[in-house]
């Protein structure tokens, strides 16, 4: 059984369900904050490191829905550089959370493999535990050619930490005369980012909050925005297929990305490189 793409969790009937969703437009991107776990938890007489505990396994089985959806790109809100400032044993739980997947995913990776799913963890890495950085890694390079789902674990992560970090990128990208002042624009600075843009935006649990998730990423005319009372371990298909719907009532015609020049694409390319590279030399320091 895979731990991260939870199997036999859809009846035929959702199945069928998920058919006549799928007769319409579907995000080509959907992010989600997965919030309320310690609520979940206190509802349930638990400590919060079970409510994340279960917060996972319905990351799990959200991914399981998003394959049959045929959604190509999903990003999750896993930990937020303000989630540092949370009680040390609640930190640690959740570091620990992500030793055991991580690790899990390593060894269940042709199974990962088999489903097509490509890891990517963005975020402030060198935040990380040393061991944690290098799993992540490591999880990154193992599932680099997946190419069905591509699923972008936020971690570590705000929105405007993504915008500074893309600006010492291109700062250092003039420095070294790779592209010029003239050259960042808006779209320089979109393909700069971790993350691409979502036209769906879930959040669970009633905030109607953005909580530094994504700014620059759903702060254009196109992402839709859902916000649903439910708590994040007891969301189920019919809150993500309520949000599919919200979003084919709502979402604008999509847009063509502007094309780029040669100059922009060099430095783009070698951004990508300097970040692969950067992942070989933690993992071979491991
Ligand atoms: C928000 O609920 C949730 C988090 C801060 C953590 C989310 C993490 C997971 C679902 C596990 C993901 C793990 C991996 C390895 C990908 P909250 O704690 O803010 O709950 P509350 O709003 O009820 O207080
Ligand atoms: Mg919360």
């Amino acid at each position: 059984m895979s731990t991260w793409v939870k199997e036999n969790c859809v009846s035929f009937f959702q199945l069928f369900c998920i058919k006549v969703v799928k007769t319409g437009r579907i995000p080509q991107h959907l992010a989600f904050i997965m919030d309320g776990n310690r609520r979940y938890a206190k509802k349930n007489s638990v400590d919060s490191a079970a409510g994340h505990v279960k917060g996972f396994d319905k990351l799990s089985e959200t991914l399981k829905w998003c394959l049959d959806l045929g959604i190509p790109e999903v990003t999750v809100y896993a930990f937020s550089i303000e989630n540092f400032k949370r009680s040390k044993e609640e930190v640690d739980a959740l570091m620990n959370l992500a030793r055991d997947k991580f690790q899990r995913l390593l060894e269940e990776i042709d199974q990962i493999n088999e489903w097509g799913v490509r890891i990517h963890v963005a975020g402030r890495l060198s935040l990380l535990p040393e061991d944690l950085r290098a799993l992540v890694s490591k999880a990154m390079l193992a599932t680099r050619h997946n190419y069905k789902l591509r699923l972008n674990i936020a971690y570590a992560y705000t929105g405007r930490d993504e915008i500074s970090r893309a600006a010492s990128h291109l700062v250092d990208g003039v420095k070294n005369n790779e592209i010029s002042p003239e050259d960042i624009d808006v779209d320089l600075v979109s393909r700069t980012l971790e993350l691409g843009e979502a036209e769906l935006l879930v959040r669970t649990s009633g905030e109607v909050r953005l909580s530094d998730f994504m700014l620059w990423q759903v702060a254009n005319t196109n992402t839709v925005i859902y916000f649903t009372d439910v708590l994040w371990p007891e969301f189920s298909i019919w809150n993500l297929l309520s949000a599919i719907i919200h979003f084919q009532r709502h979402a604008p015609a999509p847009k063509a990305l502007p094309s780029i020049s040669d100059t922009k694409r060099e430095f783009l390319d070698k951004l990508e490189s300097q970040r692969w590279q950067q992942m070989e030399k933690i993992v071979s320091c491991s």
